[in-house]
């Protein structure tokens, strides 16, 4: 049996029903987080519920739950679907009413809905590394809200898929932003660089924890723009989610990464980000 969370309420999933004329479904008008799951605990879980309070306030919604309704509802769900390495889905929308762009009279309920799901760590790309893409960014000016609105990031992701490729890296002219579902860090004699956190990227909640991690670890981390031409001259790239967590990539546009293997600098961050998940969530399995 599988259970989602519907509106504060934990129901069998084929119990769950949402109207047609639902704003998410309708505008994609709401927000979403996805959190890891390791040994059935939530890693960096407030971080993410502190993010949808924020992407949904920059939308001009007060999330209807608390954080910490939020995180008993999502641990009751992760215990009742028996997961163990996974993810945990969340959105919120501003509610069901009849169709019109502005927002719906005082009174509509947000609607809530998440749902888990077993996903095991990507242990081959982690090692090997990925191939990427270089696509325009053609998305819009309020990359930090995580908006349930991702037909641009989709795109791009799609174009990567089609060249055979893991992820595209978007640029905005010559400055590259992020990734279509990951922030971008280049690393160049030592140092780590990546976007300003300002609103051409989402700050993602992985860039937030390499970046205390590597302050922490004498690692230099810069937050500044960088071209396609320095990221093409990089010595190390590598890819931060939740789900890809720190990611070599070994490619881009067919061109290999400094020796086409993945680096030194990214074998530590990934070193650091794994002691940092197994301080949170405990041992992990060697190959999950
Ligand atoms: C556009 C974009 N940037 C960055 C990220 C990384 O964010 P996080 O580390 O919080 O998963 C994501 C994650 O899905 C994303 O979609």
């Amino acid at each position: 049996m599988e259970y989602v969370v519907l509106n504060g309420e934990i129901i069998e999933r084929y119990q769950a029903k949402i109207d047609v004329e639902d704003r998410g479904y309708q505008f994609g008008d709401g927000v979403y987080e996805v959190i890891r799951v390791y040994n059935g605990i939530m890693f960096t879980g407030r971080e993410h519920l502190e993010r949808l309070v924020s992407s949904a306030e920059k939308i001009g919604m007060k999330l209807g739950w608390t954080i910490e309704e939020l995180e008993s509802l999502f641990n009751t769900l992760i215990k009742k679907n028996g997961i163990g390495t996974g993810i945990v889905y969340m959105q919120v929308t501003r509610g069901t009413s009849p169709r019109n762009h502005a927002f719906p009279p005082a009174g509509v309920s947000q609607t809530l809905v998440a749902y888990t799901r077993d996903m095991q760590r990507p242990m081959n790309n982690l090692a090997n590394g990925v191939k990427t893409i270089l696509a325009e960014d053609i998305r819009w000016l309020r990359c930090d809200i995580k908006s349930l609105n991702l037909l641009g990031n989709i795109l791009a992701k799609q174009k990567a898929a089609e060249a055979g490729c893991y992820e595209a890296f978007l640029h905005r002219g010559e400055t590259i932003t992020e990734g279509s579902s990951s922030n971008i860090f280049i690393i160049k004699d030592g140092t780590v660089y990546t976007h300003p956190a300002n609103n051409f990227i989402l700050n993602g909640i992985t860039r937030q924890t390499l970046e205390k991690l590597c302050k922490a670890n004498g690692v230099p981390f810069v937050e500044k723009e960088f071209t396609t031409a320095d990221l093409l001259a990089a010595d190390e790239i590598a890819i931060g989610s939740t789900t890809s967590e720190i990611t070599p990539a070994v490619e881009v546009d067919g061109q290999p990464v400094g020796n086409g293997e993945p680096g030194p600098v990214t074998r530590k961050l990934q070193t650091l980000f794994q002691q940092e998940i197994e301080r949170q969530c405990g041992t992990l399995a060697v190959n999950s």
